[in-house]
């Protein structure tokens, strides 16, 4: 009997069956070729052939990697069309909308946002080309204390897990000194690319805190100043298709350090976030921006809004890239929760901080180019 299984659905049914006396064999490809493949149960199967062995050996693998992922989830959908476009009454409705998905959730999609499509699939083309440079090209702008340039398989690190299992390339403010790029004739036009993304990705998040400060109850324009300018990083990671050993992942679980995190619809999906109950792997919307909250956000809403941990694993047999965009404020920031979050029954919870400070730590705790 053949029983096509979702990817986050099986290790709920590897454990509830039978375990070896079932046995099971797996068409051991289609494991790292795709994340919808098949698992062949043979009801009279004793004994454990070589072939078998091997398929469950690879099984095993990439379920203790898949860990609990137990089914994936579909996010809030937040259309910010109608505020965008100025339509009466919007920003209060969509407002209202964000402010639900951010204290229940963290992650929500955005649609309607108005980018056009082309921008972005053009700058996953772009990220293809960069990260197919050669090693050397690439090595030429590894990252230094400025927290930009690139980091290869293997540098970053967070605790005693095995390294993640993806190279990035991180760019910050066009114009900006920190900004470390490859040689123009090596990959001719990438930085401007790179450069006209930002803008168009910076304006968008620009547009949308209006959305934020009202969703936290404070003026429509509060935030404006601490983006003026934002801090906003672009990075352009790359997921090769590799096995995971156990506990270990395209990048590891944790809680993006800034306000908010915009990642675009990628072809190669392999976004998991925790709730209360488990990891669920997210199903993307077409053409939307994931969009979560990160600490700074949290702490900045005294805990009222969610910063809800992640992991990335490519489980395909192709590359998966990912362009997030991150958008936080100034440096010289305080972080003081905001008065419209704090009440009798959320008191004051989390003390003030310099966001510079805390995103210096953050970034020197997960990529080991940055510690040394
Ligand atoms: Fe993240």
């Amino acid at each position: 009997m053949r029983t096509p299984l979702r990817l986050s659905a099986l290790p709920a049914r590897v454990t509830g069956g039978t375990g070896h006396s079932l046995g099971l064999t797996i068409v051991a490809d289609e494991v790292i070729r795709s994340s919808f493949f098949n698992v062949h149960y043979f009801e009279s199967h004793a004994g454990c052939d070589p072939a078998c062995s091997t398929a469950r050996w690879k099984l095993t693998n990439l379920l203790s990697a898949m860990s609990t992922e137990q089914a994936s989830t579909r996010l809030p959908v937040i259309d910010v069309e109608a505020f965008l476009s100025g339509e009466k009454g919007a920003l209060e409705t969509t407002a209202k909308e964000l402010q639900g998905a951010l204290e229940d959730v963290g992650f929500l999609s955005i649609v309607g946002h108005g980018i056009e499509w082309r921008i972005v699939t053009d700058m996953y083309d772009w990220a293809a080309r960069y990260h197919n440079l050669s090693d050397v090209t690439k090595l030429n702008h590894e990252m230094t204390s400025t927290l930009m340039g690139y980091v290869g398989l293997g540098g970053a690190k967070r605790g005693d897990r095995p390294h993640a299992l993806n190279a990035a390339f991180f760019m910050g403010r066009p114009g900006s000194k920190r900004n470390q790029f490859p040689d123009e004739e090596a990959l001719p036009g990438f930085r401007d690319a790179a450069e006209t993304y930002y803008r168009v990705m910076e304006q968008l998040c620009l547009n949308l805190l209006p959305l934020y400060a009202t969703a936290a109850d404070m003026p429509a324009n509060y935030f404006d100043k601490f983006f003026d300018p934002a801090l906003a990083t672009l990075r352009m990671s790359h997921y090769p298709p590799v096995v995971a050993e156990p506990d270990q992942w395209g990048i590891d679980p944790h809680s993006d350090a800034g306000f908010m995190t915009l990642l675009p619809t990628n072809e190669v999906s392999g976004l998991a976030i925790k709730a209360d109950d488990g990891w669920f792997s997210v199903e993307q919307e077409t053409q939307s921006f994931v969009v979560n909250a990160g600490d700074t956000l949290r702490a900045w809403s005294n805990n009222r809004f969610r910063s809800t941990q992640h992991r990335a694993l490519n489980v395909s047999a192709g590359n998966r890239f990912a362009i997030p965009f991150f958008f936080d404020p100034r440096p010289d920031t305080t972080i003081d929760p905001l008065s419209g979050c704090i009440s009798d029954i959320r008191p004051l919870a989390v003390k003030p901080y310099r966001y510079g400070e805390y995103l210096q730590n953050f970034m020197r705790e997960g990529y080991i180019p940055a510690a040394n």
